[in-house]
Order: structure tokens, then C-alpha cells, then sequence
């Protein structure tokens, strides 16, 4: 498999080919979880939704890993029915979650409103995952993707999320798409032991250099640049 590795800043860029792109990302998981769990006892991961982690979070069941071990939280969600198709942890749960014996934690819960939700998640959030002094949480792997507008997470452009500096986990409005999410928000994107970031596909590695080459201000995905991220990168 042919990669080439690039170092920008406190970032590291792999890229390969589409082709090679599942595999060579099942590769870098497997080596960040199999390092995480010879360390530690409890480990706290924050899994993105969308379509690209998909193929790629089906091949880690294969591992042999402790995997009660792992607890699996969301860095975002839709704020849709439990059972809807559109939910990232129902497709997550899918082709991951129910055949390994980690904990998971949905977002979403039946018959609850938003509002419960959000505090639920928080409240689960702070039972588990360690806090910094400035009341961050550290997760020890975030796993995030992008959008084709820069966003990420849930923090999509113009939407009020972008902006929030106080709070961990946030309800956040987006127009464009007339419905709610609940997102992490950026300080605690950029508080997490390891990031990876898994880009896949022309538009977005286009948007990806803007962003490398310091024209990209305007995507979200931007203010995570030069935060020892770990891009994975399929062209
Ligand atoms: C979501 C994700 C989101 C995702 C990007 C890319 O809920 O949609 O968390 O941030 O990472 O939208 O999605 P794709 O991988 O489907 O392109």
C-alpha cells in the first residue's frame, strides 16, 4: 500500500488512495486502540457519524482487543427518532457496537425531550470520562470526519455552536438543514489525547489543502488545524 506522510505544524498527514483508504485507517485505529488499551484501564472514545467511519468501524470488530474496556461515546447526533436511520449511534450499533462487549451511550432516548437528552448525556459524560481543570473533558481518541461545507461534529458554518467556549456538549440549530443536533463543542475537540480525522474523496481533500495552506478560515474544520491531529486522508 502505497502512503506518503507529511508533517504540517503539530499535524500529521497520511495520505493514500481511496482504495487503500478503509484499510489503511482500520490499520491506524487498531494500533491508536491496541497502544490506548496496554495503557489504561478505561478507555473513553468519541466516535463521529456520517457515512465514512461506517466501513471502517465494521472491520474493528475483527480485533482481538479487551474491549470491556472501552466506553464508545457520540461526538454528535441527529436529533431524530431513536430508531430512525439517520441516527449515528443506531449505525454505529450496527456494524460495530453490538458485537463487541465495550459500553456504548446513545444520544437519543425514547420518549425524552432534547433538553433530557442533552443532560442525560452530560451527566454520563461526567460520570465517566475524566474532566480538565477548566471543566473540559479528555477524551482519549475522537474519531472525526467533514463535511463537503468544512464542518465537523455538528459544528457546521455559520451556526451558533461554532462560538461556544463555556459548555462541553451543546444543542445546536442547523438551518441549512432545518433540524437540531446535540455536538461536542470545540473545546473539547481540542482536548482529547488523540484525534484522528478521516477524509475521503476529492471535494473534501480539496478543502482539506485550503484549509492546510491557511485559506480555509471560513470551515469550522479550520480550528482544529495544528491540534496534533492525525489526518487520514483518501484522495
Ligand atoms: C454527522 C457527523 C458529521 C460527519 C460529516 C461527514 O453526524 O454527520 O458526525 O460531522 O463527520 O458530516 O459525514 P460523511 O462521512 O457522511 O461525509
Amino acid at each position: 500500500m502505497k502512503k506518503e506522510i507529511t508533517y504540517i505544524g503539530n499535524d500529521t498527514i497520511q495520505k493514500v488512495s481511496k482504495a487503500d483508504f478503509n484499510t489503511f485507517s482500520v490499520e491506524i485505529l487498531k494500533t491508536s486502540l491496541e497502544n490506548l488499551s496496554a495503557k489504561k484501564k478505561v478507555i473513553n472514545i468519541a466516535l463521529s457519524g456520517g457515512s465514512t467511519p461506517l466501513p471502517i468501524l465494521e472491520k474493528l470488530k475483527e480485533i482481538q482487543l479487551d474491549w470491556v474496556k472501552f466506553n464508545f461515546f457520540l461526538v454528535d447526533e441527529r436529533v431524530v427518532d431513536v430508531d430512525s436511520n439517520e441516527s449515528n449511534y443506531k449505525n454505529i450499533n450496527e456494524v460495530l457496537y453490538q458485537h463487541i462487549s465495550s459500553t456504548s451511550f446513545p444520544v437519543l432516548l425514547e420518549s425524552s425531550s432534547l433538553e433530557q437528552m442533552l443532560l442525560n448525556y452530560k451527566k454520563q459524560i461526567k460520570k465517566n470520562v475524566l474532566f480538565n481543570k477548566e471543566g473540559v473533558p479528555i477524551f482519549d481518541l475522537i474519531i472525526l470526519g467533514m463535511g463537503t461545507d468544512g464542518h465537523t461534529a455538528s459544528l457546521f458554518p455559520e451556526t451558533k455552536a461554532l462560538f461556544e467556549n463555556d459548555d462541553f456538549l451543546v444543542e445546536n440549530f442547523v438551518p441549512k438543514l432545518n433540524k437540531s443536533r446535540i455536538t461536542l463543542t470545540f473545546p473539547t475537540l481540542l482536548n482529547a489525547y488523540e484525534t484522528i480525522v478521516l477524509i475521503k474523496g476529492e471535494e473534501k481533500v480539496t478543502i482539506f489543502e485550503e484549509i492546510m495552506s491557511g485559506k480555509g478560515k471560513k470551515y469550522p474544520m479550520s480550528k482544529l488545524k495544528n491540534s496534533k491531529l492525525n489526518w487520514i486522508i483518501g484522495f
